[in-house]
This record gives C-alpha cells, sequence and structure tokens, in this order.
C-alpha cells in the first residue's frame, strides 16, 4: 500500500514537472520540421563527442590493462622465481597498494555526462507521442488513397514520383501496427513481413536499445494471421525464432482466444475507395463539353475586369475562376490569419469537435470585432463571381493541409438544426480559394461526379450545395480533399447561405426542410 502511494506521488510529481510543450506543427510547417532535423543534427554531433570521451576512457583502460599485463606474463609459470626478485616484490605491493584504488576512482567517473544531460534538456523539444501518430496516420493515409506496396515506399516510390530517400524495419513496423490496430490485417502481413525482410543482423544491438526486436516483428505477424483464420501461417511465422517457437502453441491460443478488437476508423470503405481512385494521378477527368470563357455578367464590375472562368459542371453547378485574388491579398490573409490555427474541427451533427475526418489546421476568420480590410476585397471578388450576398457576421474559414492532410468525403451542408441554420439557412453555396501550388497531392475531388480539382494558386472553386429551383440539399456535391504528399496546401472556404439571398434570389421554400421551424 505505502510502496503503491509512494509510486502515486512519484508518477504525479513527474506528470507535473513534465516541460511545457509549446505547439509544434511537424506535418504543416517546414519550419518546424527544419529545427527538428538540426536538432537531430546537432545531438548526432552530440553522440559522436560522447563516444569520442567513452574511447579515449576505453584507451586509458586499455592502457592499464596492458601495462598490468607485461609483468603477469612474464611471471606465468614460474612465479616462485619471479617473487625472489626483489624490482617484483616492490613493484608488486606498491602497486597493488595503490593502483587498482586510483583505477576504480577511475573507472566510477561517469563518461559524457555533459552529453546525457545535453540529451535529457533537448528532449522537451522532441515530438510528442501524438505528433508520432500523426506522421503515422498522415503517411497511413497517402498508402491507402495510392495503394502504395512496402515495396515501392521503401523505394520512395508514391503514386508515379519518386521521392529521394527510404524507411527502415522499424518504419515499415510502426505503419504495419497502425493497420493491425485498424483491423486491415492483409494489408498489416505485407508491412510486417517488409519489416522483417529490412531487419539489419548488424544492427541488432542497436535494436535492442530502441526496444525493436524480431520477435516483436514476428509475433504480430502471426497474431495478423491468427485474425485472417491462417492457423499454419502464424505457426510458421512463429517457428522461425528459436524464443517464439518454444512457446508457440501457448502463443497460438493466447491469440485464438485473446482475438484482436480493431479500433473504429469511422469510414465507409466503398467511399473512400471511389474517392482514393479520382485522387491518383492515373484518374484524369472525363473530357467535357463545358467551356472556358470570360464571365462579365455577374455584376458591373465584371464588365471593366472580367474574370476567367471555366466550368466544370452544370448539375450541381460546378466552376472556377482564375487569377482571383492578388499574390499580395493571399499574402494578407495567410499573416493575419497564421496566428489565429489550430487543430481544425468539423460539425459530428452535435457540436464542432476534432475529428480523423479531417486533418489539418483551422483559423476561424474574421475572429469577433476584428474586421480585416482585405476581407473587404474578397467579400467583393465573391458577390462578383456568384453574383450571391455572403453573410458577413458569419466566419471564413482558413484551412492549412500538412504532410499527409486530407478531408475525407463530405457535403458542406448541414441538414440539422442548430441556431446558425435557423436564422441563415444552410450553406447554399461554397467559395474555395486556393492559396497555394500544392506539390503533390491535395486535390478537391467530387466522388459522384469523377471529377478531381488540382489545387492551383489563385484559383477559386465555386458550387452550389443546393438545387437552384427547389432548394433541396444536393447530395451529388459529395467532395472531399485527398491527402497532400508534396507540400502543403493553404485553402480560405467561404460559405454561402440561403436565407441571405432574399433579395438575389427566390429564396428557400417551406416544404422541404421542415425542421427549421419546428424546433
Ligand atoms: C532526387 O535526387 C536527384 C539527384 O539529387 C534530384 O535530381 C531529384 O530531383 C530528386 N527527386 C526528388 C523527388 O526530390
Ligand atoms: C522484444 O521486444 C518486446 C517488446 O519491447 C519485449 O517484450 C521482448 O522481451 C523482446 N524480446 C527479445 C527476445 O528481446
Ligand atoms: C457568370 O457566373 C455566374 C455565377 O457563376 C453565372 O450565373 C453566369 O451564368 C455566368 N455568366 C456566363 C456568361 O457564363
Ligand atoms: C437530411 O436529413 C433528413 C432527416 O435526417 C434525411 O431524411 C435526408 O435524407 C437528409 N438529406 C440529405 C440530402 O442528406
Amino acid at each position: 500500500m505505502l510502496l503503491r502511494l509512494i509510486l502515486l506521488i512519484l508518477a504525479s510529481a513527474a506528470a507535473q514537472s513534465q516541460p511545457f510543450h509549446p505547439l509544434k506543427e511537424f506535418l504543416t510547417s517546414k519550419a518546424h520540421r527544419m529545427e527538428l532535423l538540426l536538432l537531430d543534427r546537432e545531438l548526432n554531433s552530440n553522440l559522436e563527442e560522447y563516444i569520442e570521451e567513452l574511447q579515449s576512457k576505453v584507451e586509458v583502460l586499455q592502457g592499464f590493462a596492458e601495462m598490468i599485463r607485461t609483468p603477469l606474463d612474464a611471471a606465468k609459470g614460474k612465479e616462485e622465481e619471479y617473487l625472489s626478485n626483489p624490482l617484483h616484490s616492490f613493484r608488486l605491493i606498491r602497486h597493488m597498494h595503490e593502483d587498482w584504488r586510483q583505477l576504480e576512482k577511475f573507472m566510477r567517473q561517469p563518461v559524457g555526462k555533459i552529453q546525457t544531460k545535453f540529451i535529457k534538456e533537448k528532449a522537451k523539444e522532441f515530438p510528442s507521442k501524438e505528433d508520432a501518430d500523426d506522421a503515422t496516420e498522415a503517411i497511413y493515409r497517402i498508402i491507402l488513397t495510392h495503394g502504395v506496396p512496402p515495396k515501392d515506399l521503401v523505394q520512395g516510390i508514391i503514386d508515379g514520383v519518386r521521392y529521394n530517400g527510404s524507411i527502415s524495419a522499424i518504419d515499415c513496423f510502426s505503419i504495419g501496427n497502425l493497420l493491425f490496430q485498424y483491423g486491415e490485417y492483409s494489408g498489416a502481413v505485407a508491412w510486417l513481413s517488409y519489416s522483417f525482410d529490412l531487419l539489419e543482423p548488424e544492427y541488432y544491438s542497436v535494436y535492442d536499445v530502441l526496444k525493436f526486436n524480431s520477435s516483436e516483428v514476428l509475433s504480430l505477424l502471426a497474431r495478423c494471421f491468427v485474425e485472417l483464420d491462417r492457423e499454419e501461417d502464424a505457426r510458421t511465422t512463429l517457428m522461425a525464432l528459436p524464443n517464439l517457437a518454444e512457446r508457440s502453441e501457448d502463443l497460438l491460443s493466447l491469440y485464438k482466444s485473446k482475438r484482436h478488437v480493431k479500433v473504429s476508423r469511422d469510414l465507409q470503405p466503398a467511399l473512400y475507395e471511389e474517392f482514393a481512385q479520382i485522387c491518383r494521378s492515373s484518374h484524369q477527368n472525363k473530357p467535357s463539353r463545358l467551356h472556358c470563357r470570360y464571365n462579365a455578367t455577374t455584376t458591373h464590375f465584371l464588365r471593366l475586369a472580367p474574370l476567367r472562368m471555366e466550368e466544370l459542371s452544370l448539375d450541381p453547378y460546378i466552376v472556377v475562376y482564375h487569377n482571383v485574388l492578388s499574390e499580395a491579398e493571399i499574402a494578407k490573409v495567410e499573416r493575419d490569419a497564421e496566428p489565429l490555427l489550430e487543430r481544425s474541427v468539423v460539425y459530428d451533427g452535435k457540436s464542432y469537435t476534432s475529428s480523423k475526418k479531417r486533418t489539418a489546421l483551422g483559423a476561424w476568420i474574421p475572429e469577433e470585432d476584428n474586421h480585416w480590410p482585405v476581407l473587404n476585397r474578397i467579400n467583393i471578388r465573391i458577390h462578383d463571381m456568384t453574383g450571391l450576398k455572403l453573410n458577413r457576421q458569419l466566419p471564413m474559414q482558413m484551412i492549412k493541409y500538412g504532410f499527409g492532410g486530407h478531408y475525407d468525403v463530405h457535403n458542406d451542408y448541414f441538414n440539422v438544426s442548430f441556431p446558425t441554420i435557423k436564422y441563415c439557412g444552410d450553406r447554399m453555396a461554397t467559395v474555395l480559394f486556393y492559396f497555394n501550388d500544392v506539390r503533390h497531392g491535395g486535390s478537391t475531388v467530387f466522388t459522384s461526379l469523377q471529377l478531381k480539382v488540382p489545387a492551383e494558386r489563385g484559383k477559386v472553386l465555386f458550387w452550389y450545395n443546393m438545387r437552384g429551383e427547389s432548394h433541396d440539399l444536393d447530395d451529388q456535391t459529395l467532395h472531399g480533399a485527398c491527402p497532400v504528399i508534396g507540400g502543403t496546401k493553404t485553402v480560405l472556404s467561404c460559405w454561402i447561405h440561403e436565407f441571405d439571398q432574399m433579395f438575389i434570389q427566390p429564396t428557400y421554400r417551406r416544404g422541404n426542410r421542415k425542421f427549421f421551424f419546428h424546433e
């Protein structure tokens, strides 16, 4: 009891003394990843210093051992004679009196105190477990979306693009482990087998230090086989290592009696597959008869400075405008919104929560009472492009997707009642500004339309979420954001609400979504 109490106190003290972990966004910020890279380099030089210090200690010890060995060797087999020599007698007594004592003191001196302290200090800058999990999720999502097999990833090939670099046995194991958690056992088998193949015998002692070993890989692999009802494969896997082989039957019955409870990914596989297919570079949009032209009709302003417009779909109505905002305007919004960025949240039918449906940072703008001049300009441009009215009381959202950042397939309308919807109506249309070119990935994809819209700087995507006449919610507008593979992606989402169009368009009609008025 007392022991438990002490442990409890120690644990809570440890929790309190945890250093403040400043928010670092390793997935979205290259600058933060750069800091990490520099820190890794610094730690490696620190390690070299430690090795050097250790090495010089080893050299001293070797010198000492050699010094002692010479007379001992000389005495070997003729100890009697050796000890009758006064020089030897003197030396032995003096040496035994002093030298070992000194040596013991020397051995006891810690090596690399400075360097170990350095690592400990720097530990507060290391990514958290959450960061590491996010990174694994990110690479997993890229693999899932692009159907990347282990042998391609190990060579750095993703979606037909060759990245220089590779991943290790431990990396493959993390991916396999995540697949296992999600209950994707066949996928896990592929990654775990690859992890085993990548194990390098010359690093076994290093793996030991890193708490990673081949038994861990093979026992998880065997567990996957059991989940797949491939008991023979599971047995063969366990037999491959002596320390598992001797317990193989016990392990097998353990795995069989305690089946794995998978973590739900809250994802419809068929829909995700459809989405993934369109994200891949092998997907080309069907050639359309639709047109590219200058739109000079929506507002008076456009007569003077028409916008280049590209129709992507007529039903639902989806168009793209080019070069809508200037570089300076984009930079201004990005700069002002940057400090407001936090983990993005999605509406789950009850409230806004962070979710694996979207992995990104989001900033609601403007914050209350904050009127940015650049927003007036955006507002005017939205009116020019859409002929519709944006409600200035409702915030827009800047979203920044980092490596692996994505947004699962969803509709922009809520189709539920809550205060905003009651007073403004549902989201009738969406205007999405792309702030940068994404090097690889990050397209917006409309699954029902088999339509992919690459993210390109200065482009604006505009679509209606409702059908023109009836204002019926249009489920054909189902869309998502493909994971970003290379670079980052920043967009500004603006939503146009139906009741705000009262004097512009025939507005919402009673009849369809009755619940607005009943609650
Ligand atoms: C890989 O490295 C080569 C040579 O250093 C370079 O030309 C190429 O652009 C790199 N590829 C990528 C995707 O970074
Ligand atoms: C391998 O690693 C696991 C988990 O860290 C550990 O429980 C196990 O004892 C290790 N096995 C060997 C043979 O080192
Ligand atoms: C210009 O864009 C608006 C809004 O998208 C659209 O209603 C109008 O038909 C377009 N005009 C032309 C000539 O395409
Ligand atoms: C909107 O919600 C209602 C009630 O839950 C449901 O019957 C309807 O199918 C939903 N409409 C769309 C387009 O999702």
